[in-house]
């Protein structure tokens, strides 16, 4: 008897034990059948070999023309489920078993306060600005917007870019050596995967540096070696001893010291890319985040031919927005543009003509000033708090960005050990040595221990609370004497 009644079983007696729930809410009985049948075989109540009551047999229990039954099992046979075999009726196809569903990992609860940093205060994006912006691009932009874009970026970004760049940071760019990408690391990994395809193979990184973008860079196949940072930036004299064919660096606020590069140390590090060949990668991931003096112009100004910069809206506007942009010298163009097509990724070209527009009406400027504003009281309010309550310790690499490095006294608790006192405090921290490329702790190879304090989160007015927390915690850690 045909089931009427949503999700009802019908047990049919076709001369086969066929149990299936044919839900007829809202469709034919053909795509209901279908869809019971698929879902029996998905579940595993029909297994593979398993044989189907003959189309006859089924209308007739069913109640249903014939045809459509037939019909039901010819679209189950062409889509693979069945398998309709000459004198043997039909049956359940041979179909693998599914692999058994991963386990999600278990998530741990959020720390009451993160201090950790790599990330912007997300309350300080400019919703109205922007949803004024991405109204008016739906309104005027061109019906080819909304195909597929150029993947070089839309030309109007490209352009705004290009002006932004070089009025801001120095860059020299033109449209036409930009490349629009997914934010700074996704940049990155294009242009380490270009630089891997015109055979490179071992690439420095800053020691210590940000180990997502050491795992980007393995990810596209270079062997990366560490190079050791001191209080003036990369060392570039080791270079040549390291055997590297690239070097990537943060030269305006190094990542996570907070160093700004020397001059001499930029001009010994084009001093190797000149003499060897060798490609640098600028990171300037929070480039537009400077408070106490004026900006320190990008590295790439310096020799365009031989630097590829890599910028983000990531700490700027936000993270969740995905647009970043590298500037490619002449001769990465062909493999970034090869690179680029075999990802086929970018962020959306509705998004990059809404950037292009804030970038060229100003907003951008303007927005910049303000969280430059925000950051500045929250930095001072870190520094303020720490001198209050754990005058033992000395921040450093504060004049830009969003994080601070804080070193910790010799004879005090590790940096280990902070980390996990300070975790069932509630207290998210990070320490350096999580950022060291050989991996080695506080007090091996002339490592010092810090932690490194991010004060571009938590969002809004939670970071008052957090701050007050982190002072408390570090009081008990290190008593006034
Ligand atoms: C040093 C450094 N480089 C690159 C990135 C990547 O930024 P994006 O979000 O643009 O990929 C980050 C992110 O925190 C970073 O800290």
């Amino acid at each position: 008897v045909p089931s009427t009644g949503a999700g009802e079983d019908s047990w049919t007696s076709s001369g086969l034990d066929f149990l299936i729930g044919v839900d007829l809410r809202g469709r034919g009985l053909g795509a209901a059948l279908q869809q019971a049948v698929r879902e029996a075989i998905r579940c595993g109540r029909l297994r593979s070999g398993d044989p189907l009551p003959s189309s006859r047999a089924l209308a007739g229990d069913l109640g249903v023309a014939r045809g459509t039954v037939v019909e039901v099992y010819e679209q189950l046979a062409a889509e693979g489920w069945l398998l309709a075999q000459h004198g043997r009726g039909t049956r359940v196809a041979d179909l693998p078993t599914p692999p058994p569903a991963r386990a999600e990992p278990p998530v741990p609860p959020p720390p009451r306060h993160d201090l950790r940093p790599g990330h912007h205060d997300p309350s300080s994006f400019p919703r109205q600005a922007w949803a004024a912006v991405i109204r008016r691009v739906l309104a005027e932009a061109p019906d080819e917007a909304f195909g597929y874009p150029d993947p070089r970026g839309r030309a109007e970004l490209r352009e705004a870019l290009a002006g932004y760049l070089g009025r801001a940071r120095g860059v020299r760019a033109t449209a036409a050596s930009l490349q629009v990408c997914s934010g700074a690391g996704h940049g990155l990994g294009i242009a380490f995967r270009a630089l891997a395809a015109r055979g490179a193979r071992v690439l420095a990184v800053e020691d210590p540096s940000s180990p997502r973008v050491r795992e980007i860079a393995a990810g596209a196949g270079l062997q990366v070696v560490g190079l050791r940072c001191d209080d003036s930036g990369a060392r570039a004299a080791a270079l040549p001893a390291l055997g590297a064919d690239a070097v990537v660096v943060t030269p305006a606020h190094q990542y996570p010291l907070g160093i700004t590069m020397s001059a001499r140390r930029r001009a010994e590090l084009l001093a190797w890319a000149r003499g060897t060949g060798g490609i640098i990668l600028e990171d300037d991931y929070d480039g537009e985040l400077r408070y106490d003096r004026k900006p320190v112009g990008a590295l790439q100004a310096l020799d365009p031919g031989r630097v590829v910069y890599a910028g983000t809206t990531s700490k700027s506007l936000a993270a969740a927005l995905r647009v970043g942009w590298l500037v490619v010298p002449p001769q990465l163009a062909e493999p970034v543009a090869e690179t680029i097509g075999i990802i086929n990724a970018w962020p959306s070209a509705l998004e990059q003509l809404a950037l292009a527009r804030f970038i060229e009406s100003g907003l951008f400027d303007r927005h910049i000033r303000r969280i430059r504003g925000i950051y500045r009281k929250r930095r001072d309010l870190l520094v303020a708090t720490l001198a209050a309550h754990a005058p033992a310790l000395r921040v450093a690499g504060i004049a830009a960005g969003g994080h601070a490095l804080v070193r910790l006294p010799p004879g005090g608790p590790g940096e280990h050990e902070l980390v996990a006192k300070a975790a069932l405090a509630g207290l998210a921290l990070a320490a350096l040595s999580g950022y060291r490329t050989d991996g080695a702790p506080a007090g091996q190879r002339g490592h010092q221990a810090a932690l490194v304090i991010g004060y571009g989160t938590p969002a809004g007015r939670s970071y008052r609370a957090a701050v007050a927390a982190l002072g408390d915690f570090l009081r008990s850690a290190y008593p006034p004497p």
